[in-house]
């Protein structure tokens, strides 16, 4: 290697900035296993303390990004557009819009996660329907998107391996939460995906990866900083996560909503967020029409249609979409009525999110199994007004014990006062 690895650790500890060929060869270093775990450490704390410039967070992207496999999807000639949310409860809108924004023409090459921790995650979900196939190869995975347009599929091994390595450190080394690295972990991903743009979803709130307003715009802005110095058109909505997205949350309840919604019976929050998300991903391929087009592709079938292209190209049951018993769904029920009356004020999200990982439903390291079958509804939002002893919320779960114990911690959820409360704005900014 051409550079002393303790002087680039050095020279980030003090405070400068590394330039594109140290980041690079730091990086290459790293996943060709000649710079050790430990060196790689000390790294990622001197950034997690002396942050990175944008340009510098660019490079450190291209860096991971070229650390495996390219996606080329040049001989696709539709615009190739994706999204990408960080995380929340209840989110299910990829299912929704990936189907929905490829009805319109665009090419939507979705690579997504699995649920950690509070967030659930997309790849969860759709291994809920019975066959779905979630790990294609890249070679299928393009045979795909020629083909119909659209694929959800997993993480794969050659795309961008050095995030996987740095990621798997970062947790044990306490630096997940810094901008930066945090921005050219999901950017390198996105990126090797060979889009020609990306829409964001950066969700604030007690649900959400970041708690606070203004980290989840700084992380937004970063990401669109990356996108500009790299020619991807990169927007951000930034929304709150505060409430739960939608009523039901966990894996299979997430697809019968979905496809509710597909079927234009969903809920306000999930259809309204859906089409801003839709809107900016046609506004960015170049694609006219914005929201009445989307709304037409819902009302016509076209979108739902597609996600059953989707689910019969990756060997999915097609019969639940009008059966939902072919889904794993849990049959026992447990009500949650509210002690008083009064405004719905807070909804711990995050506590929402631990407790379906207590369920079953989420798992609490990358080994953990996950049940599909389980999972919560949750009626109210904050704003609303609840009544003594009115239900406002339900635990699906076929494991007696297990329901009864999060009955209890579900009610702490809410908390109700007697003052009034206004509702939370669901999309508070656009950031282009
Ligand atoms: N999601 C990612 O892909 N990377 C991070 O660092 C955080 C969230």
């Amino acid at each position: 290697m051409k550079f002393h690895v303790i002087d680039l650790i050095h020279k980030k500890r003090s405070g400068k900035r590394l330039n594109k060929e140290e980041i690079h060869s730091f990086i290459s270093g790293y996943t060709w296993g000649t710079i050790p775990d430990y060196q790689m450490a000390a790294f990622l704390m001197a950034v997690y303390f002396q942050g990175m410039d944008f340009q510098e967070t660019t490079n450190l992207t291209q860096a991971m990004m070229h650390s495996g496999t390219m996606i080329r999807l040049a001989d696709i000639k539709k615009p190739k557009i994706d999204k990408h949310s960080t995380g929340g409860i209840g989110d299910k809108v990829s299912l929704v819009l990936a189907p929905l924004v490829a009805s319109c023409g665009v090419c939507v090459p979705m690579i997504s996660g699995r649920g950690l921790g509070h967030t659930g995650g997309t790849l969860d979900k759709l291994e809920s329907i019975p066959g779905m196939r979630t790990h294609l190869s890249i070679k299928e995975f393009k045979k795909q998107l020629t083909k119909i347009g659209v694929a959800m599929i997993g993480q794969t091994a050659e795309i961008a391996p050095a995030d996987k390595k740095m990621y798997a450190l970062r947790d044990v080394t306490a630096t997940v939460d810094s901008i930066p690295l945090i921005a050219a972990s999901i950017m390198s991903k996105k990126l090797a995906e060979g889009l020609d743009g990306l829409v964001l979803d950066v969700k604030f709130g007690s649900g959400a990866f970041m708690n606070d307003f203004e980290d989840a715009e700084e992380l937004a802005e970063t990401m669109i900083q990356i996108g500009k110095r790299t020619r991807v058109k990169v927007v951000a909505l930034l929304t709150d996560m505060n409430n739960p997205l939608g009523e039901y949350i966990g894996n299979s309840l997430e697809i019968i909503e979905a496809i509710e919604t597909l079927k234009n019976r969903g809920p306000e929050d999930l259809m309204e967020l859906t089409i801003a998300l839709g809107e900016l991903m046609l506004e960015i391929a170049g694609i006219e029409g914005g929201s009445k087009i989307l709304e037409r592709k819902i009302m016509s079938g076209e979108a739902l249609h597609k996600f059953k292209e989707i689910i019969s190209h990756q060997g999915g049951d097609l019969r639940i979409i009008e059966d939902y018993s072919r889904l794993p769904v849990a049959k026992n029920k447990v009500r949650i009525l509210a002690p008083k009356a009064g405004y719905i004020h807070i909804i711990d999200n995050f506590k929402i999110g631990m407790l379906l990982v207590k369920l079953g439903g989420g798992r609490l390291t990358k080994e953990d199994t996950i049940d599909p079958s389980c999972g919560f509804r949750i009626y109210k939002k904050i704003g609303d007004v609840v009544k003594k002893r009115e239900c406002i919320g339900e635990i699906l779960c076929d494991h007696n014990t297990k329901a009864r114990v999060v009955a209890e911690e579900l009610n702490n959820v809410f908390t109700i006062r007697k003052k009034l409360c206004r509702p939370k704005r669901l999309i508070r900014e656009i950031i282009y």
